[in-house]
């Protein structure tokens, strides 16, 4: 989603914040702006549509400066066009804004502050910047002191960084709920939503705080709490590398994200596995006992994070003896149901900044309830607000379509789950040896990953042309065709739904036509001849069907095999072949695999 750079005290503001803004083009975007200006009064602002090579191409060689702020925006107010592209300008012209996240109350802020201003766009942050120009310049407030009064009447989330063109050596900055870092650097600082957008420059970071305003200078940086008081902060050192966020040879990050899963697989095995014993896990005892003491589980988690929550459901509730709920976070916080008497809250997110997730985890802490985020991103807001946290080793995840994270997850929620499980003295988990069958993963993997021209063939053949397609199964192959069928229309654009195979007849069968693509995951013994049933029942009504089985269901005109792998583990294993089936389908559309329309890599609003 939208995203915020700034500098201060630099030779070269326009290429810090461009290079930033390139860094943060895999959130997504559709528009984006710097404002740089120097102090010898040299002040310029630039805005276009689209990519960032669409705003490189409009910046000449007078725009340079030595600090100013830069924003990808994703629109929600008002549609992606220059005029409601940040940098936003107050009524004089003298402040400039680039804001992250959401005003709620910006019709009655205009209506009863603003009433006899013009704006040229449609954006709430236009608003804004109107009400903080004007209540600094009509009562003759400092900069801070009306930046503060302006924040005391807003109602949302946000990040902002304004600057003020008569002194535009300092970056003001202010935030609730949306993430945003101070980057500290040589001699210059910075400002940023997301560290990956100033490693380049340093890996040193002051955190921010809802609530809190800082005044960054080249020289210094003051943090000023909600009372009014200056803290101190340690600044911390973000573990990125800039070899992570690169694509290396590949085309695109998501085929090089899909590849790496074996790699993190190992990654994770090696984290997490006791240097006592190789069968056992490693995880905080802290961790253990409040699962232990947990009544119910819920996890709360948005899009293919949620999936990965259905995929660990049954072995977590089997190897921990604790029932698990799964929940959308977009429709837990305002739709609550009966809680259990002690439960733990489970909030899985790649990003760790899903508002969606991050007003349930507020709203639960405010209950009373315990949290723990797994995450990849350490430090994120869901990191640091909740009581404890696993990461997912996975490296940074770049494609806006998550794929390792995926597989990621349902490994950490194995490890999780294990270690309780040993912890209690469930026969169940004592037998199940996960660093064997991770390698056993992880090997699986690697054998899909060399199948990658089939998989193209057939996809040609299968996907072509459609407008719609369906993935089905049963059991763990039901949940993970929820993912498949995320991954392929999130990207294709393919209108695909992943269905429980035995409930098409209810219903959706209707929809199935000649030529209608069907995929069929098919991983358990136990039910393959059920889910067979229903790939006859598809086909006799004209569909046409790529099946894609397990090497213990196989049969000799199964389209991809996928090696066995332990049951707990199985939605690991059969999402590969539809990560390449999504990215395959896509490529031969002719689309940006990276960049699918609509779309942000981290949802920093509600
Ligand atoms: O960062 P999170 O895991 O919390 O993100 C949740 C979803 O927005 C995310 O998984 C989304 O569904 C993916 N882009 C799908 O590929």
């Amino acid at each position: 989603m939208c995203g915020i750079v700034g500098v201060v005290g630099s030779k070269n503001a326009t290429d810090i914040l461009i290079q930033g803004l390139q860094k943060l083009e895999y959130r997504g975007y559709d528009s984006a702006g710097i404002f740089v200006a120097d102090k010898n009064g040299n002040q310029n602002l630039v805005k276009a549509v689209g990519r960032i090579s669409a705003l490189q191409e409009k910046i000449g060689i007078e725009v340079n400066g030595s600090s100013g702020i830069g924003h990808t925006r994703w629109a929600t107010h008002g549609k992606p066009s220059e005029v409601n592209a940040h940098p936003h300008v107050s009524a004089s012209f003298r402040f400039v804004l680039v804001h992250n996240g959401v005003i709620e109350n910006f019709k009655e802020l205009k209506e009863k502050y603003l009433a006899s201003d013009k704006f040229v766009g449609e954006t709430d942050t236009e608003i804004v910047v109107h009400l903080i120009g004007k209540l600094i310049e009509e009562e003759n407030l400092s900069v801070v002191e009306g930046f503060q009064k302006a924040l005391k009447l807003i109602e949302g989330s946000f990040a902002f960084a304004l600057m003020d063109k008569k002194n535009p050596e300092v970056i003001y900055v202010a935030k609730n709920k949306s993430p945003l870092l101070i980057g500290l650097g040589d001699g210059y600082n910075m400002v940023c939503s997301d560290a990956m957008a100033m490693i380049r420059e340093t890996n040193r970071f002051l955190e921010i705080h809802d609530g809190e305003m800082v005044i960054v200078r080249k020289d210094a940086v003051e943090i000023i709490d909600t009372d009014g008081v200056t803290r101190k902060r340690e600044p911390y050192i973000a573990k990125l590398d800039l070899s992570d966020i690169g694509k290396g040879t590949y085309p695109y990050y998501m085929l090089k994200e899909i590849d790496e899963q074996p790699a993190v697989m190992r990654k994770i095995m090696q984290e997490y596995m006791s240097e006592d014993s190789p069968h056992q896990m490693k995880v905080d005892q802290e961790i253990l006992e409040a699962v232990v003491k947990a009544d119910r589980i819920y996890i709360i988690a948005a899009g293919t994070s949620s999936h990965a929550g259905w995929a660990a459901k049954a072995f977590f509730e089997q190897m921990t003896q604790t029932p698990v709920e799964v929940c959308l976070s977009s429709e837990f916080g305002y739709n609550i149901p009966l809680l259990s008497q002690n439960p733990l809250f489970i909030y899985i997110s790649q990003s760790g900044e899903t508002a969606d997730s991050r007003q349930v985890l507020v709203k639960m802490k405010e209950l009373g309830c315990k949290a723990l985020t797994i995450t990849n991103v350490p430090g994120s807001t869901l990191s640091r607000e909740a009581d404890y946290t696993l990461l997912l080793h996975a490296s940074p995840e770049i494609a806006v379509a998550s794929t390792k994270a995926y597989t990621a997850q349902i490994a950490v929620m194995a490890v999780l789950a294990k270690a309780v499980g040993e912890y209690i003295e469930n026969s169940t988990a004592r037998s199940f040896n996960l660093i064997k069958e991770l390698s056993l993963v992880a090997n699986a993997i690697e054998a899909l990953l060399t199948e990658k021209e089939l998989i193209e063939q057939k996809v040609a053949k299968h996907l072509q042309d459609t407008r719609n397609a369906f993935y089905i199964g049963r059991g763990a192959d039901y949940y993970a065709s929820m993912e498949a069928a995320l991954k392929l229309k999130e990207i294709s654009y393919i209108q695909c739904e992943g269905f429980a195979a035995g409930e098409l007849k209810h219903g959706t069968i209707a929809l199935i036509e000649e030529g209608t693509p069907v995929q069929a995951l098919i991983s358990n013994q136990e039910i393959a001849s059920h889910t067979r049933g229903n790939v006859m029942e598809v086909v006799s009504r004209g569909a046409k069907v790529l099946t894609i089985v397990s090497q213990d269901c196989a049969q000799a005109d199964d389209d991809l095999v996928v090696q066995t792998v332990h049951p707990f583990l199985t939605c690991i294993a059969m999402v590969v072949p539809t990560q390449l089936v999504a990215y395959y389908a896509t490529l031969q559309r002719g689309l940006d695999v990276d960049k699918p329309r609509n779309l942000a890599k981290s949802v920093t609003v509600e």
